[in-house]
């Protein structure tokens, strides 16, 4: 069988849902859930009164224990009362406990669960290697879920590739940890995360292996995975230049202006060729959201193309109604643009955001903001004068993260992405002094954005489906039809 030409990308925190990626699937293509900061989104879900049915699905979770001790301590039926903030699960360690662990892997299979209903089709879990110490426990509920594809982005997933045919047999598995030990230099120096499929099910059954499609930026990432990788770990790529929505792979010349903009050139275009000649399926991401985009992949021997922009803002994503239509509509009245920040994102890399009023895009909001570090998805590892194992983020307040050992001028323009990202899909934490704002994302696909109108701001999965396939009318013609293939953001 030919593999489906459409993978709808995850997108997190929560943009991908389950709902998203079921109507995908349910066409006959691909539909990625989003496995980061999944755990946040399951218990402020289950704070508002579960309107998503998560807990029918936490009652099959084969850990029973772990899906009731969730249940109990965060449902609220009623929901949360007006202003009231949300409780939040503990912060997963770099050495964790098995409870946390736990708690990972029951979210994740609720959304892989809850996508994969009513169905053959084909759901992927999304993961991104930078946030190693996840990995592991979500790829384990996805496997339980009977996830068909793992997806990861954002770094080299080398190590995650041999690790999960290792989950899929129930046996333990571990990634290295880069740890900075530079406060204690006389550290031993391997530091590892280790899970054991054994600390969640007394017997750990034999699991199907998914397929693994990591997501890299050129030609030469891809054959190192190729070559290093036995060929049953591998199992194709999707190839995402720097137009595409969420984070971008950093220029590989360094260069940035001094608004810290990168500056892509030719060499971020990957070789499409050198990718065919290794014989794998792949997908062309980034700007490919259209006929034309699929026509070009289908015509340099790509299986098709992966998109996240044009989903990102369909009724089935993880915004609320009212965000998505007020989205489009600013999109179709010129009023929002998509611009590439290299300093935002704790990650390092380059992250596109919208310049839309009220979120932290603003110079003021993001000022007016009082730094808070309380989700940590984003913190890094380091060692600390006694030699403990911690974990530090250079969005959170610049005087902690001096005192944990980090660079201050690390720290300046950096954004809470995981408070903004959850405040956009509705899950804002309430602080004394208000909500914490959004922040939203989206690749340059967006500035002409060929669904939806000003005057009717909305469209579902299948209208993206049915547009990329050509089988829609457009509500404004693309700016070049005859143009060739979509390129990355030129240098200036
Ligand atoms: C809102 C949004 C969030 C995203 N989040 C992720 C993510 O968490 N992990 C990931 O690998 N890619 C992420 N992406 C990238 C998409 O999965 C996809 O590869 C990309 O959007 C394709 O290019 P396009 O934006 O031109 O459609 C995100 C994209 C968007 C628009």
């Amino acid at each position: 069988m030919s593999p489906p030409n459409i993978i709808q990308g995850g997108m997190g925190i929560g943009v991908s849902t389950w709902r998203l990626a079921r109507r995908v699937a349910q066409r006959g293509e691909i539909g990625i859930v989003s496995g980061t900061g999944i755990d946040a989104v399951v218990v402020r879900e289950l704070q508002e009164g579960d309107p998503h049915g998560r807990r029918r699905v936490l009652a099959e979770y084969p850990d029973a224990d772990i899906a009731e001790d969730l249940v109990d301590r965060f449902y609220q039926p009623e929901g949360r009362a007006p202003g009231e903030s949300y409780d939040l699960v503990n912060m997963h360690g770099f050495d964790p406990s098995v409870r946390s662990q736990r708690i990972l892997a029951a979210t994740t299979f609720t959304e892989v669960r809850l996508a994969n209903e009513g169905h053959d089709g084909l759901v992927g879990l999304n993961l991104l290697a930078k946030l190693k110490r996840y990995t592991l426990p979500c790829i384990y509920g996805a496997l339980l879920a009977g996830v068909d594809i793992v997806s990861i982005g954002a770094g080299i997933p080398m190590e995650e590739a041999r690790q999960i045919p290792k989950l899929a047999a129930g046996e333990p598995a571990a990634l290295g940890l880069d740890v900075d030990t530079s406060q204690a230099p006389d550290a031993d120096g391997a530091f590892t995360y280790r899970f054991d499929p054994a600390d969640v099910l007394d017997d750990p059954p034999m699991l199907d292996a998914p397929l693994f499609l990591p997501i890299v930026s050129s030609d030469v990432l891809a054959r190192i995975l190729d070559t290093k990788l036995p060929d049953d770990h591998l199992d194709g790529w999707v190839v995402e230049t720097p137009v595409a929505g969420g984070h971008n792979a950093p220029p590989r010349n360094k260069n940035y202006a001094e608004d810290h903009t990168p500056l892509y050139d030719d060499r971020d275009e990957a070789d499409l060729e050198a990718v065919r000649a290794l014989g794998k399926p792949f997908y062309l991401a980034g700007g490919y959201g259209s006929p034309r985009g699929l026509r070009f992949a289908r015509s340099v021997g790509a299986a098709g193309i992966q998109v996240g922009s044009l989903f990102s803002l369909t009724d089935e994503s993880g915004y609320p109604e009212g965000t998505t239509r007020r989205l489009i509509r600013r999109l179709h009245t010129g009023d929002l643009s998509v611009s590439t920040e290299g300093r935002v994102s704790s990650t390092g890399f380059p992250f596109k955001v919208l310049t839309a009023e009220d979120t932290l895009a603003e110079d003021e909001v993001y000022a007016e903001r009082r730094r808070v570090c309380d989700l940590g998805y984003l913190r890094e590892p380091y060692l600390d004068g006694k030699g403990r194992l911690m974990g530090r983020c250079p969005a959170e307040p610049v005087k902690t993260y001096e005192s944990r050992g980090g660079d201050p001028e690390e720290a300046e323009g950096r954004a809470c992405l995981c408070n903004a990202l959850l405040a956009n899909i509705g899950h804002a934490q309430r602080r004394t002094d208000g909500p914490e704002p959004p922040l939203f994302t989206g690749g340059d696909a967006l500035e002409d954005l060929p669904l939806g109108s000003a005057e009717d701001p909305q469209y579902d999965a299948d209208d993206v489906i049915d547009y990329l396939y050509g089988e829609h009318t457009p509500s404004r013609p693309s700016a070049d039809p005859s143009a060739q293939a979509p390129r990355p953001a030129p240098a200036d």
